[in-house]
């Protein structure tokens, strides 16, 4: 059986390596996704063995949410990772952010009724808002936490002081941010303090948007409704580096009979700063793929020559 992690103080456990759904329920973060090209994503990732499914209220403004409430019909809700978020409020008519306890509680509301289920496993605040006082945002989800609506308590996108701020009463159980092996900055101050804190970190992008995949080796363009049609990492000199750059992971993928993306997924679970890592994926042959990273374990030298790689 894969080894478990359990998530910050909380009693919530999972395998280390989850499904990202944004792609999931047609979102306008990509062109869209059939609805049964979505529900099979998820499906196939819980056959595959993956526990934790990474969702949010703005995946499709709640659609990726329902269809992951679809499938779960058909599934042990007690055997599945459930985390959403959310934090955009919509009632002025435009896309405001909101962390104010009345409103994360209508959230978490939201979620459980799209979800068809009664609890979340992980609940995060999606991004900061400029007014509410941190510690108070969290304490709200505490409280959700104590009823038993919540498991456990998240916040991501947050800079280093604003988890600081958030985990003044050590509320906190875990933190979703950027990292990858091209994106590092979390190393710098915020893993060191979340593993000193037991806070356990959920990067995401972790294959920085299918580049850290090794599938691309010439210009590539997205449409202009895909998010990575401006993303600096696909333009000019940057993308030609980072292409050579995963291109020199062959030799560790041959020797496990594995692909690059699936080395790069390996060397996120044995890196232990990482909680869970949670690759996205556009078909289901991405996830079947994706989950067998779970059997690669890296040599010491191989996990240490990727980390030299992209340092
Ligand atoms: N908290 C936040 O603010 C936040 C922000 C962003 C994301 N997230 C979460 O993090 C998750 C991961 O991010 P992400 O999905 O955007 O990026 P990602 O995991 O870095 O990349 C996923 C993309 O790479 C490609 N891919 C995946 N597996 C592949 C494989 N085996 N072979 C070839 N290509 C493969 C697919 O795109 P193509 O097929 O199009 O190449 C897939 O959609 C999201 O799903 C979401 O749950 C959270």
């Amino acid at each position: 059986m894969t080894e478990q992690v359990t998530i910050g103080k909380s009693a919530v456990t999972t395998v280390p390596l989850g499904l990202g759904t944004n792609a999931v329920g047609g979102t306008n973060l990509f062109p869209d996704l059939e609805d049964d090209t979505g529900k099979a994503i998820v499906r196939t990732g819980l056959e595959a063995g993956i526990t934790l499914l990474d969702t949010a209220f703005a995946y499709g403004l709640g659609h990726s949410e329902e269809l992951i409430g679809q499938v779960l019909k058909d599934y042990d809700r007690h055997q599945v990772v459930v985390a959403s978020k959310a934090a955009q409020d919509l009632s002025s008519g435009e896309v405001e952010l909101n962390n104010s306890p009345k409103f994360l509680r209508q959230a978490v509301d939201d979620s459980l009724r799209r979800l068809q289920t009664d609890y979340l496993d992980i609940f995060y605040i999606h991004f900061p808002d400029q007014q509410t006082p941190k510690d108070e945002a969290v304490s709200a989800l505490n409280d959700l936490k104590q009823a038993g609506k919540i498991r456990a308590v998240g916040v991501s996108n947050f800079s280093l002081a604003q988890v600081k701020e958030a985990n003044r009463d050590g509320y906190v159980d875990v933190v979703e941010d950027q990292y990858s092996l091209l994106h590092r900055e979390a190393e710098a101050d915020l893993l060191p303090y979340l593993q000193q804190q037991k806070i356990s970190f959920v990067p995401y992008f972790p294959l920085a948007s299918g580049l850290l995949t090794g599938k691309y080796h010439a210009d590539v363009t997205f449409p202009a409704n895909d998010i990575r049609h401006k993303n600096p990492d696909f333009q000019g000199d940057r993308f030609a580096m980072i292409v050579k750059k995963v291109a020199q992971l062959q030799s560790v993928a041959d020797a496990h009979a594995a692909t690059i993306a699936q080395v790069v997924l390996a060397w996120y679970v044995q890196n232990p700063q990482i909680g869970v890592v949670i690759p996205g994926a556009k078909k289901a042959a991405q996830v079947t793929a994706n989950a067998q990273a779970l059997d690669i374990k890296l040599t010491a030298a191989e996990y240490q020559q990727i980390d030299q790689l992209f340092k």
